[in-house]
């Protein structure tokens, strides 16, 4: 599967009508919303206020990136804006198996996110239970950032471990994901495309979307 999802922290937060506009013309499949609180990551960026207008502006699959301390305290407040995925990081969730659990409940697909340090091998025993698996190819909290190599290694071994497993679920990548990255992610088995710095701000990033999807059907 080849979808792409833009991340809207690299919109222009002035005119966020405008940017859904070519967003919902564009071949997106997912717009991505990174809601960080300073705790978990150095940065802060948008809330739960915010994000409730913008659900309003797209018919598109929202999938919601917590890089926030106890992120199970909001599975209702993700629900409530109509998402599709609640995305949680590994690093933030001691009881990852309840709080997937809890994220099916409430009638949404459970991502699992791992920072660039954590091994693959800690969703060895909760991969069957996950519908995405998110690998973050930066260090989260800030977009623009420099795509780490190694990452290409850890998606070949986390589709091995999909493979193996039985597992059904997708790989989504996240930072630094642009035309030189992409193609060498498709190769290495990625499902899933978070994309900001290389869409929004350009002169057409609905055309910047086209042109990723070709890259990357075409590997
Ligand atoms: C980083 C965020 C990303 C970010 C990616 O912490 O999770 O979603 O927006 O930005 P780019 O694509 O510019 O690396
Ligand atoms: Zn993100």
């Amino acid at each position: 599967m080849n979808l792409i999802a833009p991340s809207l922290l690299a919109a222009d937060f002035s005119n966020l009508q405008r940017e859904m506009e070519w967003f919902n013309r564009s071949e997106a499949d997912w717009l991505h919303l990174d809601v960080m609180d300073g705790v978990f990551v150095p940065n802060i960026s948008f809330g739960f206020p915010v994000l409730q207008h913008v659900a309003r502006l797209t018919d598109k699959p929202l999938d919601v990136h917590l890089m926030i301390v106890e992120p199970q305290k909001f599975v209702s407040e993700v629900r409530d804006l109509g998402a599709a995925i609640m995305n949680v990081h590994q690093e933030a969730c001691v009881h990852l198996h309840r709080t997937v659990q809890q994220i099916h409940e409430a009638g949404m697909k459970a991502a699992v996110t791992l920072n660039p340090s954590t091994p693959i091998s800690t969703l060895e025993d909760i991969i069957c239970d996950v519908d995405v698996v998110m690998l973050m190819t930066v260090n989260p909290g800030f977009g623009a950032q420099k795509f780490i190599e190694h990452s290409l290694d850890k998606v070949r071994r986390l589709r091995e471990m999909i493979i193996r497993t039985g597992s059904k679920a997708l790989i989504e990548v996240d930072g630094g994901v642009n035309r030189t990255t992409a193609p060498l992610l498709a190769k290495a088995g990625v499902d899933v495309y978070v994309a900001g710095s290389a869409l929004f701000g350009k002169p057409d990033p609905a055309e910047e979307v086209r042109q990723l999807k070709k890259l990357i059907d075409n590997v």
